[in-house]
């Protein structure tokens, strides 16, 4: 069952084309990866898909359970985002009001929740740190407990390695993984295609040429080949 499916998804700014007339559709309890040059549209893309941003024209479904279930979303950090002042534990809370219901005080189930989603990416001994004097690592592991405490079903990340020495961007996507070996699709965009191709059933390649398959058909493609020959620089 997929879910979700974009059909002739055409994406930009005014009078700006950004992608024309995309067409895939994800399996549930995929693996997306999502890579290509800087500025191709691969954030709009996600903020499309999060209903943030209104296509140019096209349309996207997600599957009825997934949409109910929320979906968890780290965005791409700026600095600013880097500096925020909130304690861990208020970080992960704030993921919960994706889920719908707005109130003005955390509820029980809430915060037993988010003390869930720490335990599980194993910073429950940060919570009560300040979240801009943790380390980049540390801290897009709280962006990740906040984006899971939006969802069971659906996580999409921008990114969420930029910045990270290689010790901590694998860990990072060991988590990534395992979360996707608990049942979440993961719908995901890295600049580093080879460690990424490997956890990824499918990848969508933005650029002059857009590619979408399987990890396998990207990698037999001729942009592919281009692609992954060259350490994930740009074709
Ligand atoms: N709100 C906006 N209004 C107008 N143009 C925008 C807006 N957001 C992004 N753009 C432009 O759209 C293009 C694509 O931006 P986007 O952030 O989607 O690229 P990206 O593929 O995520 O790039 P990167 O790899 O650098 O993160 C860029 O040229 C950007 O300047
Ligand atoms: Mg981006």
């Amino acid at each position: 069952m997929d879910i979700l499916t974009c059909r002739d998804l055409t994406l930009g700014y005014g009078e700006q084309i950004l992608v024309e007339k995309l067409n895939f559709h994800l399996p549930k309890g995929s693996y997306l990866c999502i890579v290509g040059e800087n500025g191709a549209g691969k954030s709009t893309l996600m903020r499309t898909l999060l209903k943030l941003q209104e296509p140019l024209s096209g349309r996207i479904w997600l599957d009825e359970e997934a949409a109910a279930g929320g979906i968890g979303y780290l965005p791409q950090q700026t600095q600013t985002q880097r500096d925020f002042p909130a304690s861990v534990k208020e970080i992960v809370l704030s993921g919960c009001q994706a889920r719908g219901s707005w109130h003005p005080f955390y509820t029980r189930e809430e915060r037993e929740r988010s003390h869930r989603c720490m335990h599980r990416l194993d910073i429950c001994h940060l919570q009560d740190r300040s979240y801009r004097k943790l380390s980049g690592g540390q801290q897009q592991r709280v962006l990740l407990a906040r984006a899971l405490a939006a969802t069971d079903q659906v996580l999409l990340l921008d990114e969420p390695v930029t910045g990270l020495d290689p010790k901590a961007s694998l860990a990072m996507y060991e988590v990534v993984e395992k979360l996707h070996q608990e049942g979440i699709t993961i719908i995901m965009i890295s600049h580093d295609v080879r460690a990424s191709a490997e956890n990824a059933s499918h990848i969508l390649y933005m650029g002059d040429q857009v590619f979408f398959g399987s990890s396998g058909e990207f990698a037999e493609s001729p942009i592919g080949q281009y692609y992954l020959a060259r350490g994930g620089q740009h074709a």
